[in-house]
């Protein structure tokens, strides 16, 4: 198969695919709990894509260059019975990765079967140390050790960690030196998120983000740090070494140094929309062509159809200013996972 290139030669790479739109968390950036309350109109089961319908669209996908498969949500450890499509994933020739992006609530009972089921690592989000903050952050009033206790129990299983931190300013900012410190103690990666524009509902201002390169200054003052190589092309993450040490931290920048032009991340959402961008306003129906009988060869075509046209570069427009940007009705992110 030809190599497939969008309108700015990127490939695609990974796909990112919410498994479902529900969460136990009600993050005040993400699903405020004034908006996403009792009566929210989550997707209705018969909506959702069966892991049947999932595990073909993977192996479509790495038809056209898929390796990295993240699994996201809403909160992905509330699907039932995940751990046994993980391994159905696993086992699929090409990919080469397979990550989750997880609150922790439900790490200390899923972590052993996901291990089991084959997951090699997972990336757990904590934005404070700090109860009070936190159970704030949260909407939940979930206290930090549950966290603490999901990471624990996935390193005791065997998985290697990452923990990512949303920055807000006035809001988390005096926890990142106290967050820098333990985990660097206790040698896991941390990695800071700036606080982004994603969906409609959480009331974002410029003024609300704290540019990673002030959070590196903070931190390197105390413990200085030198910068790692990249892993991969478009890794998301700048990242960097505590010196004479081999524990690492992150900046995930997507605010003040957009990383557009090496994105090659297509996203699926729970019921079965392909998305080209975080930011998009819509979406590519994938599911009727699945539950009507379509072609293997159908649906990849409709896949390349949408990746060739596509001129996504979100976070760079909103870096120069550009009009109208505002004024989109964006999906949300609990809808489209991270
Ligand atoms: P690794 O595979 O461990 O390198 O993971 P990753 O950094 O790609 O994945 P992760 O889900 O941990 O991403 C961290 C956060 O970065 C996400 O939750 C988003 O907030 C943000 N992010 C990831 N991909 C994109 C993207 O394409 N655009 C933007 N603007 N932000 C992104
Ligand atoms: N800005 C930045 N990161 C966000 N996340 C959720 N909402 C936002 C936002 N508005 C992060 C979560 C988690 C991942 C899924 O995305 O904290 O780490
Ligand atoms: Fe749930 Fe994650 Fe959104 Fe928080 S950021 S509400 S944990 S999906
Ligand atoms: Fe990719 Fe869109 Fe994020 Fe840019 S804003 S890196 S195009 S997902």
């Amino acid at each position: 198969m030809e190599k497939l290139r969008d309108r700015y030669q990127r490939p695609l790479r990974d796909l990112r695919i919410s498994v479902t739109d529900k969460c136990n968390f009600r993050c005040e950036y993400c699903m405020p709990k004034e908006i996403f309350g009792p009566d929210y109109p989550f997707l209705p089961k018969e909506k959702l894509l069966t892991f049947d319908e999932m595990e073909r669209l993977i192996r479509l996908f790495v038809r056209l260059g898929v390796e990295k498969v993240r699994i996201t949500g809403g909160e992905p450890l509330m699907r039932p019975h995940l751990d046994q499509w993980v391994e159905r994933i696993g086992k699929i020739e090409g990919i080469q990765d397979i990550a989750i992006t997880t609150n922790g609530f439900l790490l200390k009972k899923q972590a052993k079967s996901l291990y089991r089921a084959g997951l090699r690592r997972i990336t757990v989000s904590l934005d404070s140390l700090d109860d009070e903050v936190f159970g704030r952050m949260n909407g939940q009033g979930i206290p930090v050790r549950t966290v603490l206790e999901g990471i624990d129990a996935a390193k005791e299983a065997g998985l290697s960690v990452k923990i990512n931190m949303v920055v807000k300013k006035g809001v988390n900012d005096q926890d990142i030196l106290p967050m820098a410190r333990f985990f660097k103690e206790r040698g896991d990666t941390l990695r800071f998120i700036e606080y982004m524009d994603v969906g409609n509902s959480n009331g974002w201002k410029l003024d609300h983000v704290l540019p990673s390169r002030f959070i590196l200054e903070r931190i390197n003052e105390e413990m200085p740090l030198e910068p790692v190589n990249p892993h991969y092309f478009g890794e998301v993450a700048k990242r960097y070494r505590y010196v004479g040490t081999d524990t690492e931290i992150g900046f995930i920048t997507s605010v003040t140094q957009a990383f557009c032009s090496t994105c090659t991340r297509a996203r699926l959402s729970a019921d079965g929309k392909l998305f080209t961008c975080l930011f998009a306003t819509e979406g590519r129906e994938l599911r009727p062509l699945l539950r009507e009988g379509a072609t293997d060869e159908e649906i990849l075509q409709v896949i390349q159809e949408v990746w060739r046209v596509r001129e996504d570069r979100y976070s760079e427009l909103r870096l120069l200013n550009t009009k109208g940007l505002k004024k989109r009705r964006k999906i949300e992110m609990s809808y489209i996972g991270g």
